[in-house]
Formats: C-alpha cells, sequence, structure tokens
C-alpha cells in the first residue's frame, strides 16, 4: 500500500472591514509612509474594532468561508487546530469554541501556539494526523487578533501587525501529494528579544503592569529582524538541498509576511525569481498566524496541481522552520 500523503484541499479567509493606513498611523505615532514602506512594505492592516469579538470571531469567519467555497459538512470535520498567539481567552480552548461555533460537532479541537511560526507547526501536525490513516478531515485555521496586544503610542511594533484569519482543509491523497517534508525548529534563547511580558503564568497582570504597558508587544526590531533572516534563509536553503530541488523546480515561496527585507533576503539566498515569490504584506501586515493561509487565499487562483511550494516562517520563542508542499489541486 502506498504512503498516505496529507494535501491541502481548500482555503478560505477572513479580513475585518477597518484599514489602519500608514497615513492614519502618521496621526498616531512618529512615524510616516515613506519609512513604513521602505523598511517594512506595509501599506495598511485591517484591525477587528468591536469589543468583545476575539480570535475565535476570525477563526470562525476564515472556516465558514472555506466550508461555505468546498461545500463540506462541518460534521465531517475530525479535528479542528486553531493556530494563534491571541487566544481569546486563557483556560479555554479557542479552538473548541470555534469548532462548536462552525458545527464541526463531530470534531476534537485544540489550539496551538508558536508565535509566528504557529501555523507552519500547525501544519506538520494536522499532516501527521491525516497520515495516520485515522483521520480525513483536517481543519487547520491560523488566526490572530494581534490588535489586543499592541500599543498603539508604541511606532516599533504598532506599524507591523494586523488582524486577520486563514483556514485550509487537509484530506489524505492517494497521489503523493501534499506535505513532502519539513525542517523545524526553536530556540527559547529568543524570547528576551519577542514577547508580551504580564499577562502570563511568569508576570500575571497587575495594575501596575498595566498602567506600564508591560502586557503589550516588546521586540527589539534589529535583533529579530537579523535571526529571522539567518534563520528563514537557512532552512529554505537546506530543504531544498535534501529534496534536490533547485531553484528552477519551486512553482512558489510562501514565507511568513513580517517584513519584505527579510522575505527578499530568503528569496535572494536561493536565486529565486521574484515573481515566485508570494507577498501580500503590503495590504495586511504582518498577521502573525494567518500570514501563510492568507497568502494560500490570495494566490489560490494561481495556484495549478503538482505546483512545488516552499513554505518558511520565523518567530517569537524563537521559531522557525519550512515545509516543503506539492499543491493538491486546480481552482
Ligand atoms: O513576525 C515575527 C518576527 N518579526 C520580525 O521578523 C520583525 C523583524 N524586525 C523588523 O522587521 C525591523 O527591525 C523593524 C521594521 C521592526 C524596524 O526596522 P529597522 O530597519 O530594523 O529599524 P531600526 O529599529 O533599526 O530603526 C532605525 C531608525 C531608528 O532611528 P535612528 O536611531 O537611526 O535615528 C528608529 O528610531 O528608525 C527609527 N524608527 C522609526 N522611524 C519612523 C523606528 N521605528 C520607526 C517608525 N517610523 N515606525
Amino acid at each position: 500500500m502506498s504512503k498516505i500523503t496529507a494535501a491541502i484541499t481548500g482555503v478560505g479567509a477572513y479580513l475585518p472591514e477597518y484599514r489602519l493606513t500608514n497615513k492614519i498611523l502618521e496621526s498616531m505615532v512618529d512615524t510616516n509612509d515613506e519609512w513604513i514602506t521602505t523598511r517594512t512594505g506595509i501599506k495598511e492592516r485591517r484591525i477587528l474594532k468591536e469589543d468583545g469579538k476575539g480570535t475565535s470571531y476570525l477563526a470562525i469567519k476564515a472556516a465558514q468561508d472555506l466550508i461555505n467555497k468546498k461545500g463540506i459538512d462541518p460534521k465531517d470535520i475530525e479535528l479542528v487546530i486553531v493556530a494563534t498567539a491571541t487566544p481569546d481567552m486563557k483556560a479555554a480552548s479557542t479552538a473548541a469554541f470555534t469548532a462548536t461555533n462552525i458545527g464541526a460537532t463531530n470534531a476534537f479541537s485544540f489550539d496551538l501556539e508558536a508565535a509566528c511560526s504557529s501555523f507552519l507547526f500547525g501544519m506538520s501536525v494536522a499532516a501527521r494526523y491525516i497520515e495516520s490513516g485515522k483521520y480525513k478531515n483536517v481543519l487547520l485555521i491560523g488566526a490572530d487578533k494581534n490588535s489586543s496586544m499592541i500599543n498603539y503610542k508604541d511606532r516599533a511594533t504598532c506599524i507591523i501587525f494586523g488582524d486577520g484569519a486563514g483556514a485550509v482543509l487537509f484530506e489524505p491523497n492517494q497521489e503523493g501529494l501534499g506535505l513532502q517534508d519539513e525542517l523545524l525548529r526553536s530556540n527559547g534563547e529568543g524570547r528576551e528579544f519577542l514577547h508580551a511580558q504580564y499577562g502570563g503564568s511568569s508576570y500575571p497582570s497587575t495594575p501596575e503592569a498595566i498602567a506600564e504597558g508591560k502586557h503589550f508587544v516588546f521586540q527589539e526590531g534589529k535583533t529579530v529582524f537579523k535571526n529571522a533572516v539567518f534563520n528563514m534563509a537557512d532552512v529554505t536553503e537546506r530543504i531544498l538541498e535534501r529534496n534536490n530541488l533547485t531553484n528552477d523546480d519551486i512553482s512558489w515561496l510562501a514565507a511568513h509576511q513580517a517584513n519584505k527585507r527579510i522575505i527578499e533576503a530568503t528569496a535572494n539566498r536561493v536565486s529565486l525569481d521574484p515573481a515566485k515569490v508570494m507577498m501580500n504584506i503590503h495590504k495586511y501586515g504582518n498577521t502573525t498566524s494567518a500570514t501563510l493561509p492568507l497568502l494560500l487565499h490570495d494566490y489560490e487562483s494561481q495556484l495549478k496541481k503538482g505546483d512545488k511550494i516552499i513554505f518558511a516562517a520565523f518567530g517569537g520563542g524563537f521559531t522557525w522552520g519550512s515545509i516543503y508542499l506539492t499543491w493538491a489541486y486546480n481552482s
């Protein structure tokens, strides 16, 4: 019997309507459109404004988009994974709430947190369930409401992050298409350079910490930038090498959208034609767990069965990695 491979068979997405443009940010912090555009490639990001709506709201909408597009019965979904760095609440699974609200009442569900690598690591986990032969429909959602942890007075972070969600369905494939190889890494020494210190178990929120803004995301941009460039390029190069792939073989690079310069550096390392580099950072900024599925959503109509896609991500922790996947359908 041939090995079961885990293929992506559908994509959905959701973006909140409100557009936080560079122009609007100019009125909030000491920055300007020219700096943001040249340093990051970002023009605008979407923000979920409504009170009381968290990451699950984004996740549910993205999942519903996929379900409607594919015309599947949510009761057939067996597992829902929500990859996120901004769960709705502590001590209650965002994935459980999401699964119930999309009607996936036969599924079990859990959250997966690996900062900006959450979705990439989620692809690995989803694929293992499919490859086991026990599961036929695994829904992986990448969703983050980053605006919930951003200080809109801190120009070092507020220009970067946005809110959004994307969802993919993994199913078994009999033709060998789907996830082919992965190289996933982490290094806990990185957490001092990118984190929200208060509000977790080490430092529960206190009125003093909140008053000082210690519950917001802090980033030492330059250090994160250097590590992102080095590590994302490194794993991308290595996954190509060990699969005997040249730049000509690759159809697409789907890299985490944190900074246009980081993505371009990764593509340059493997001498990839810029036309093969998926890019939508200008529209959404860094949506953490949602960047990779949002790329698939925006490029879905251009993807062809058999296309060789290299995924790459880098995020807080540090966490990073690369996945080689072959596309399984024509839209
Ligand atoms: O997804 C998780 C992983 N995250 C990332 O991969 C993000 C990695 N880091 C980055 O993308 C970049 O480091 C940033 C976009 C955050 C910053 O870009 P940079 O080129 O590293 O700038 P910098 O922090 O070195 O700052 C350069 C200058 C400084 O001024 P001086 O000291 O040269 O006078 C900053 O004060 O730019 C200034 N600056 C700004 N100016 C206008 C910093 N932020 C801003 C701003 N607007 N928003």
